[in-house]
């Protein structure tokens, strides 16, 4: 059977269980979308690549695997030698395919301002996987641009960013602009339907969530300051350990987690209503102490309240040599959903309505971009950005709940004035968090940093 949304059921099944994303999209009144016809005058969808590490790389084979006719015509990064790794692999991952990819020399951007030069050169899609503090102007340079957009989790690292997204998801809106965020689970066969039994009562009321990311960690730093030319070079190379670039890992991985608890709590994107109306708890810097390990910290514990009292107890780690989980828990009145990796929790309720996931299921990255583009081509209104602005936020009010140690309410962090981003995007520019002269980063303290 083809991998492919094509299948009618299949996308009918997608609508229904992802039902919270896409009722956000529901409130286009009217459907002017242009479908079929894109630049390029035929239906081709022409896609520009805005970030080309690990991930970009990942979203453009799998935007170029989707049905249809679809090119990469144009590619950014900060870096060239970061655009010229992507590049190949791309051209690797697709193997025969890889005569989606048509990129001349002329249509490959470097720099602060790629990003600009990628939306204006005759694309139809942007893809965005730069680390997450640039993904509200870039999202909002995409649109201004008309532009259909693919973009990654989490969608900002401050409340600023937030509310950026939030008014650019409207404008895509009124604009007839498809936008796809990288939430995957959405798109995963076990989640939807597992999410969807509990939505219909197969554990009764929800009574307590547990969400996890406790894992290793990601990547060392790629650079030491002696091979960057200047300490924006320097936090860039090595984005995920400074928080205007990276939000901290509760905010860049755990969001995952926070996000399926929003899910099954029913919270309504659309209406940005149903979310954490507060958060607090306690994290702090244990293990990667290291000053190469720049601001963030190694472990978040953060207990969410909704609005009728029910509690998400939340926990991320980064540290070595300790028990792996990633997983969602629900408990409720007739019993318990688990959420997880096959073998470890797998995707099971318990109690009085006993079921059990046990198909295989389709790559969900795949999925969510077949999902994407077959709407672009059909007209059929999309947008996941304002459950991936809510669900963002819902990470950083953890993260501001650790790094003050007060409790956190949603309102204030929404409303919140503190932007974390530089003046200036340049290579000579200073970025918010300096080093002290032995190359050492304030770190968080509880009890006395400011976070709204
Ligand atoms: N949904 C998922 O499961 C998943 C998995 C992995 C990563 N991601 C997300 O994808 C994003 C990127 O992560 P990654 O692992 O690919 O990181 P990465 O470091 O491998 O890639 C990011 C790239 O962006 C480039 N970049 C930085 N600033 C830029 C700018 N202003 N303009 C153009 N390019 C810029 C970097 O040089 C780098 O090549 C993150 O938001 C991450 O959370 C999501």
């Amino acid at each position: 059977m083809s991998e492919k949304i094509a299948n009618s059921s299949t996308r009918r099944d997608f609508l229904k269980a992802s039902s919270a994303v896409a009722a956000s999209a529901g409130v286009l009144s009217s459907l002017s979308m242009t479908s079929g016809v894109f630049a390029s005058g035929d239906d081709t969808i022409r896609v520009g690549l805005i970030g080309a590490g690990g991930r970009g790389r990942g979203a453009a084979a799998q935007a170029l695997s989707t049905e249809g006719n679809v090119k990469l015509v144009a590619i950014a990064d900060a870096f060239r030698d970061r655009l010229d790794e992507g590049l190949s692999e791309i051209t690797k991952k697709l193997g025969p395919r890889a005569d989606r990819i048509e990129i001349d020399e002329d249509q490959k951007f470097v720099g602060f301002d790629a990003y600009q030069q990628v939306i204006d050169s005759g694309v139809d899609l942007v893809i965005l996987t730069t680390p997450p503090g640039f993904r509200p102007i870039h999202f909002e340079a995409a649109v201004n641009a008309g532009k259909h957009v693919f973009m990654e989790k989490p969608v900002a690292t401050d409340s600023p960013g937030i509310r950026k997204v939030l008014e650019t998801a409207k404008i895509a809106k009124q604009k007839n602009l498809a936008v796809g965020v990288g939430l995957q689970r959405h798109h995963q066969q076990p989640y939807m339907e597992e999410v969807d039994k509990v939505h219909n009562g197969a554990i009764g009321d929800i009574i307590a969530l547990r969400v996890y990311w406790n894992g290793r960690g990601v990547w060392d730093p790629r650079r030491t300051r002696e091979q960057c030319s200047s300490e924006m070079e320097y936090q860039m190379r090595n984005w995920y350990y400074y928080n205007w670039l990276c939000g901290d890992h509760i905010v860049e991985q755990h969001i995952h987690n926070l996000d399926v608890g929003n899910w099954l709590m029913k919270a309504n994107a659309a209406e940005g209503k149903g979310y954490p109306v507060s958060a607090a708890g306690m994290g702090g810097r244990q293990v990667r102490t290291d000053k190469k390990y720049g601001e963030i910290f190694d472990h978040h514990a953060v207990e969410y309240i909704y609005e009728d009292g029910t509690r998400m107890f939340s926990q991320c780690r980064h540290m070595p040599g300790c028990p792996g989980r990633v997983s969602e828990h629900a408990h409720g009145t007739k019993g318990t959903a688990d959420f997880g990796a096959k073998g470890r929790y797998g995707y099971v309720i318990s109690g009085k309505n006993n079921w059990r996931f046990e198909e295989k299921w389709k790559d969900p990255y795949q999925v969510e971009h077949d999902n994407l583009f077959a709407a672009i081509r059909s007209g059929t209104p999309y947008s996941e950005a304002e459950n991936g602005a809510y669900a963002t936020l819902t990470a950083i009010i953890g993260r501001m709940a650790t790094y003050s140690g007060k409790a956190i309410k949603w309102e204030d962090a929404l409303n919140s004035d503190l932007s974390l981003m530089p003046e200036r995007f340049a290579w000579d520019a200073a970025p918010p968090s300096l080093p002290n002269e032995h190359g050492e980063y304030a770190i968080p303290h509880p009890g006395l940093t400011r976070v709204v």
